[in-house]
């Protein structure tokens, strides 16, 4: 089932401390975006991809599609200072109102049967997220003292993708964008509008690429998936 892919990449990657927008690091001497793009550049049920990056890296980025060859990257939109104001801005320049994933840029090891499930779900029931369940155990604190232990059983661990039918995405960005309301993730946005997301299993491999240690498991990913 055919789908557009939208990729937030105009952040600046603070927690990386590299001095410059993580998504210009290379793993296996190869930009973590250009692993992100690569994902979906290759899926033929993905349509179009659409990026929002930062004004000052836009020429960069498009000299990277060229280099790398990535062909279906139909609009780059202008990021905003939050994640949740690139996203909208991205969301306004899709032009097919189809199923949307928003997908971190700094996931570069997504799955692909975890994409086709997403689709298929949001095609279905309006919204779902991949997901992975919390593998230690979980406590509520306050000020350092344990108030309570939460059963894992109901604990997931939210990632992105997160895929959408676009009226209902673009109706929750509207509205909190309206109502000046800045979620952690597209979901939760959705979730406000009273709609039910839907949650698919994904893999604990698909980490965002966030800290130093995080390349370390990276590199290790990519060597293992080549070998
Ligand atoms: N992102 C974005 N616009 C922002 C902030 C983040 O498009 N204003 C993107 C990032 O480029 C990344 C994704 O959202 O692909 C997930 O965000 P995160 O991992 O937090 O990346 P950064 O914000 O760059 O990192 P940090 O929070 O450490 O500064
Ligand atoms: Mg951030």
């Amino acid at each position: 089932m055919i789908y557009t892919v939208l990729l937030p990449a105009a952040g600046s990657g603070k927690r990386m401390g590299a001095g410059q927008n993580k998504l210009f690091l290379e793993l296996r001497n190869v930009p973590i975006l250009i692993h992100t793009l690569r994902v979906f550049d290759r899926d033929p049920n993905c349509e179009q991809i659409v990026l929002a990056v930062k004004k000052e890296e836009k020429v960069l980025i498009e000299r990277l599609l060229k280099e790398y060859r990535v062909t279906k990257v139909s609009a780059i939109a202008e990021g905003g200072e939050e994640r949740q104001h690139s996203v909208y801005a991205g969301l306004k320049a899709i032009t097919t109102k189809g199923i949307v994933l928003v997908h971190d840029a700094a996931r570069p090891f997504i799955h692909q049967v975890v994409i086709q499930q997403l689709v298929q779900a949001a095609h279905t029931s309006g919204a779902a997220v991949a997901a992975v369940r919390a593998k230690d155990t979980m406590k509520k604190a306050v000020n350092g003292i344990i108030q309570e232990t939460i059963d894992r059983e109901s604990l997931w661990i939210i990632q992105t993708p997160q895929a959408f039918q676009y009226t209902i995405l673009e109706k929750a960005e509207r509205l909190a964008e309206v109502e000046n309301f800045l979620g952690t993730d597209e979901a939760m946005l959705v979730e406000r509008l009273g709609e039910r997301v839907h949650i698919v299993e994904s893999t604990y491999d698909n980490v965002k690429m966030t800290t130093r240690e995080d390349l370390l498991y990276g590199e290790a990913i990519l060597n293992k998936r080549e070998q």
